[in-house]
């Protein structure tokens, strides 16, 4: 990495779902935004999303110079590229597709700007492995919608360095994000780990008839789920242990959870089991669109995101790295 120069230009390679909802974060954020996809009606899309996404962007707070003028589409990806500070990729996620087009990418970027992927599943190791400059190549996976979601997730390649890393955390957090590092490469990264560990046993309960779909969904959302998006599960015992906090809790109430722990279940993903899932589901939905719901659920969150501020404990105070103990 030749020096440290600050990042203003933020190109977006990828406009589906995800590049489209990075997209009009950083416009908020203040950023110049240059994006491009092959896609027919690419720009089209992607300007259609900034634009509905502007309301509820704009509720939660734009940045100083926030504009969605400062959008531009690029017919190419050397041009979207060849001043970009920060590139944010979402393109397919298919490995040899990911690597050949991180090539493509290293080889239009300047060579001192940062190559982030927002990639789900695949490794940074697949990622990198035919660019010449690997080593500022990393993942920034975010949790969909980026606009609205804090949360990002750090993870390089054994080819990246650590100021890339670091570079990396520093910049998603100095825009509100909230990124956390992770120190190994797994599939599915953390954030889906867990919420597949979670719904797994969702799924046991709901195939073992202990109730039902709805009401599962209100056990987390109405339950726990509303405790986590104030304080992790971990801080959460400590004020669960009461005047002993995390210690008391270590040593009375760890040895009942562990043993629940050994009693979980394994559903078996028959289809049988999906259906009454999607019956469940359509029931809980009724005659709401999906749009709606979304649309709903992201006015909620970012309403929740406000009172957390508010309340004096930032959204990103949990995350703040210097805070942070490496693993
Ligand atoms: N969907 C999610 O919930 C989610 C969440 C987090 C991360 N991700 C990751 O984000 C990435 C994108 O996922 P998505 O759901 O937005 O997919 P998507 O299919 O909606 O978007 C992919 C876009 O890439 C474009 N594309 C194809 N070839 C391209 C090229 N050569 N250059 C530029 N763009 C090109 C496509 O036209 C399409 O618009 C994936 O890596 C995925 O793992 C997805």
């Amino acid at each position: 990495m030749e020096s440290l120069k600050p990042i203003r230009r933020i190109a977006i390679v990828g406009t589906g779902l995800i590049g489209a909802s990075w997209a009009a974060y950083y416009l908020a954020r203040g950023f110049d935004v240059v994006a491009t996809d092959p896609a027919p009606n690419a720009e089209a899309n992607l300007r259609k999303y900034v634009e509905e996404a502007w309301d509820l962007l704009t509720e939660a707070g734009l940045s100083a110079g926030a504009s969605r003028d400062r959008l531009e589409f690029a017919s190419s990806m050397q041009e979207a590229l060849a001043d970009a500070d920060f590139v944010q990729e979402n393109g397919p996620e298919r490995p040899d597709f990911k690597a050949k087009l991180f090539a493509d990418m290293d080889d239009a970027t300047p060579p001192d700007s940062i190559l982030a992927s927002s990639s789900s599943s695949l490794t940074m190791d697949v990622i990198q492995s035919l660019c010449k400059r690997p080593e500022r190549c990393v993942i920034g996976h975010p949790f969909n919608p980026p606009h609205i979601i804090p949360l990002v997730e750090i993870v390089g390649g054994a080819k990246t360095s650590e100021e890339t890393i670091e570079r990396a955390m520093a910049f998603y957090g100095s825009i509100g994000k909230k990124p956390i590092r992770l120190y190994k490469a797994l599939p599915g990264h953390v954030a889906n780990r867990l919420q597949a560990a979670l719904y797994k046993e969702i799924l046991y309960l709901v195939q073992e008839r202990v109730l039902s779909v709805e009401d599962a969904d209100i056990a987390v959302c109405y339950g726990p789920g509303l405790r986590w998006g104030v304080m992790g599960p971990s801080l959460q015992w400590h004020v669960g242990g009461g005047s002993g906090g995390i210690h008391h809790f270590m040593e009375h109430l760890m040895g009942p959870l562990a043993g629940m722990m050994s009693v979980l279940g394994t559903p078996q993903v028959t289809d049988e089991l999906k259906q009454i899932i999607v019956d469940g589901v359509v029931g809980e939905a009724g005659s709401e669109s999906i749009d709606s719901l979304a649309r709903e659920e992201n006015k909620v969150l970012v309403g929740l995101l406000a009172l957390r501020k508010n309340a004096g404990r930032s959204p990103t105070d949990f995350a703040n790295p210097t805070r942070r103990l490496a693993v």
